[in-house]
């Protein structure tokens, strides 16, 4: 008797099923109704007492690795190709690399922050925009020549319609839409058609911003541009103002700050002036006020714009425009720890 449950205990020890059949078949053929455990523990109640205790733990360890068995196996083809597979699960994950901001738009967020820290709020305006809004209500009439300043792609299929030369376009809306006093700063992308080249892109990106109140001067304008450079490029950023033509603005003047003299890269920069334009400005001419409803008699204005591209590569280095759509990792990488 002893000997046939060791017989059995040595096949259930080495019972390695191939699928969940065979540990059904296994469950079945031991711990089934009328299973090998219960027919044994029949023989059992009729056996020699003096053989029932050995006889007896005997069963219970068959019993018991029976049970393990199947508890271990059931279950385990169904679904787990994880242990088929002998995934390790408590490896440590790949983490796939983190992205990075685009320098366009760290540059962006910095300008806006230095902005919005003085009160001026974010406007944002259409891509594809209709000649009214970059063009006629800017004192730019049909046959303006200085429609040419900005190659301008239009629309075939309408020729009202052009990609927005500049985002000035986007205040238009906003005086609109608002009334004095107007704080307001206008990020996007514009289009110019021009050849691509190191210095110029016929997609770039532009903050432009317009302050529109009683009494505005251009002592307000030269404050707000000193301001911005400081918190740009450094406490100790110098400006100067040169005059300059806008048909938006009257005066207009284009900014400079001083990049200085030090080595042959700052004098190749800044042909060897030593400054650096970084923004046009001025103040809002009286037309565009009234082409916008606001009386240009009780109401004063300044308006600028900068190109994002040409700070980020003042402020990062950057020789070639084209590295910003390019989307090189390796020039994006860089960008990873700001
Ligand atoms: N809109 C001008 C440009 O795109 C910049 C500018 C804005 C100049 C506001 C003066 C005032 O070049």
């Amino acid at each position: 008797m002893l000997e046939t449950v060791k017989g059995l205990l040595k096949e259930v020890k080495g019972f390695t099923p191939k699928s969940e059949k065979e540990v059904e078949v296994f469950r079945l053929k031991f711990l089934g109704k009328k299973g090998k455990l219960n027919e044994l523990f029949n023989t059992f109640k009729s056996a020699p007492n003096k053989n029932k205790k050995e006889f007896g733990q005997a069963i219970n360890i068959l019993k018991k690795n029976a049970e393990e068995k199947v508890y271990f196996f059931k279950g385990s083809f169904a679904k787990s190709s994880l242990l088929l597979e002998r995934v390790d699960l408590s490896r440590p994950v790949n983490t796939p690399g983190l992205g990075s901001k685009h320098p366009i738009s760290l540059i962006r967020n910095h300008i806006l922050s230095i902005f919005k820290n003085v009160g001026f709020v974010v406007s944002e305006g259409p891509e594809i925009e209709d000649d009214w809004h970059n063009f006629s209500a800017l004192n730019l009439a049909i046959e303006h020549p200085a429609r040419d300043m900005q190659d301008t792609f239009f629309v075939q299929t309408n020729p009202d319609m052009l990609l927005r030369t500049h985002t000035s376009s986007v205040q238009v809306r906003h005086m609109e839409k608002n009334a004095p006093p107007i704080r307001t700063i206008s990020p996007g992308r514009v289009y110019r058609n021009e050849a691509v080249s190191a210095r110029s892109h016929c997609i770039f990106h532009q903050v432009e911003g317009l302050y529109i109140d009683k009494g505005v001067s251009f002592a307000d304008l030269k404050q707000i541009i000193l301001y911005f450079a400081k918190e740009m490029f450094g406490e100790k950023t110098k400006i100067r103002l040169r005059p300059s033509y806008f048909p938006f603005t009257e005066p207009s003047a284009e900014v400079d700050v001083y990049w200085g003299l030090q080595n042959e890269s700052d004098h190749r920069i800044t042909k060897g002036t030593g400054w650096l334009e970084i923004l046009g400005c001025g103040m809002v001419d009286p037309n565009v006020l009234t082409n916008c409803d606001i009386d240009p008699k009780k109401y004063t204005g300044y308006a600028f714009g900068m190109g994002i591209e040409r700070i980020a590569m003042l402020k990062y280095g950057i020789k070639d425009l084209r590295f910003f759509y390019e989307n090189d990792i390796r020039f994006l990488k860089q960008f990873s720890s700001i």
